[in-house]
């Protein structure tokens, strides 16, 4: 669990300190008070990586040089340091060169009331999605994913570039074609993996028998990655970009046999917590350890049949840290409550 948790510098906050229980923690606060904000420091913490954000830049206060993070996760202190031109990195005081063994100590999975763009949104959603996951599952896949946007931003800026030369351009296939063929089976893999817990989590919150919620990953590279990036050459060459690969590739959803974009509203919600539970429950199935659950704003806009179910459904036993504007929902007694105002955190 998440025992302690100190920001410098961190969006909204100046700094701030707690300590949090195990089990359910809520903090309650009006808009603005930085309720998200304090949860994503949690999961910046743990995995170097903001749900909100591509890049960490938008995440240094205002008119600060850089943020720092300090915690304890399962005994372990982690420390992170960031500002635009450098990074630091300490696991239990020992400054880190590379961020592998630290990026082992804990797990996260982020729920949002933004969670419906993982249905409604875009293809690039669904991506991300699957990347924040698949990263703590398989170490080997960062590294996989780097070396694709590196080769893919290469390959891109001289399709762009005036009177470079088709030689110059291919040179960058290999790279492109070695880490875009682990990422497709990874996410293949992943896919195929998320499935049933998806099934299952959807019925659980509410989804009807017959309405079975399937996961389908439709490969960007299509059967054959480096037949596809050749054939497609004239057309990379006149709309200057890379056409083929994984940076297209799609994860198709469907309920009860129909595309996710035809489910009703409600559906759809239950839809996209689904995904969501479906991830807690793969990394608990993978691993000895329980991931962190961050619950961000996600109680207001459902029914208390959902509420319930959700709640129910979550990894037994999982740390959660749960963020409302209005507590009158839950079992106060089973939690330790926060109130957030004012940028100070008390405990209620
Ligand atoms: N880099 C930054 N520097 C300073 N302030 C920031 C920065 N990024 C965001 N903020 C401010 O932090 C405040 C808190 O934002 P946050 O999203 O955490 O609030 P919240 O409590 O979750 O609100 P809501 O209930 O509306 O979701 C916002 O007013 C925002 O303008
Ligand atoms: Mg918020």
């Amino acid at each position: 669990m998440l025992s302690a948790l100190k920001l410098r510098d961190f969006r909204c906050f100046q700094a701030l300190e707690t300590e949090f229980a195990p089990g359910v923690n809520v903090i309650v606060g009006p808009n603005a008070q930085g309720k998200t904000s304090l949860l994503e420091a949690a999961c910046v913490l743990l995995r170097l990586q903001s749900p909100r954000t591509s890049t960490l830049g938008p995440l240094v206060r205002i008119g600060s040089v850089g943020l720092v993070l300090d915690g304890f996760y399962a005994g372990n202190h982690l420390q992170f340091y960031y500002s635009s031109r450098r990074k630091k990195l300490a696991l239990d005081s020992v400054e880190q060169r590379s961020a592998a063994d630290y990026l082992k100590i804990g797990r996260v999975v982020w729920f949002s009331n933004a969670d419906m763009a993982l249905v409604q949104g875009g293809a690039e959603e669904r991506r991300r999605y699957l990347d924040f996951v698949a990263v703590q599952l398989d170490a080997s896949y960062r590294r996989h994913l780097r070396d694709y946007e590196t080769a893919l931003r290469s390959r891109n800026r001289l399709l762009k570039q005036p009177g470079a030369a088709w030689r110059q351009i291919a040179a960058f296939d290999a790279p492109l074609i070695t880490a875009g063929t682990a990422l497709t089976e990874a996410r293949a893999r992943l896919v195929e993996e998320l499935s049933p817990h998806a099934a299952a989590a959807q019925l659980a919150i509410g989804g009807a028998a017959g309405e079975a919620l399937a996961l389908r990953y439709v490969p960007g590279v299509g059967d054959n990655f480096a037949v596809n990036l050749e054939a497609s050459r004239d057309e990379d060459w006149r709309l200057r970009q890379t056409r083929v690969g994984p940076h297209r590739d799609e994860l198709a959803l469907e309920l009860g046999g129909l595309p996710s974009a035809l489910a009703s509203e409600g559906q759809q919600r239950t839809l996209a917590l689904a995904l969501r539970l479906a991830q807690a429950r793969l990394i608990e199935a993978r691993h000895e350890a329980l991931p962190l659950l961050l619950l961000d704003d996600i109680f207001g806009e459902l029914d208390l049949n959902r509420r319930n179910a959700l709640l129910a459904h979550l990894p037994s036993g999982a740390q959660q840290i749960i963020t409302t504007t209005h507590f009158d929902w839950a079992d106060t007694a089973a939690a330790r409550v926060f109130k957030l105002e004012n940028r100070l955190l008390t405990t209620a």
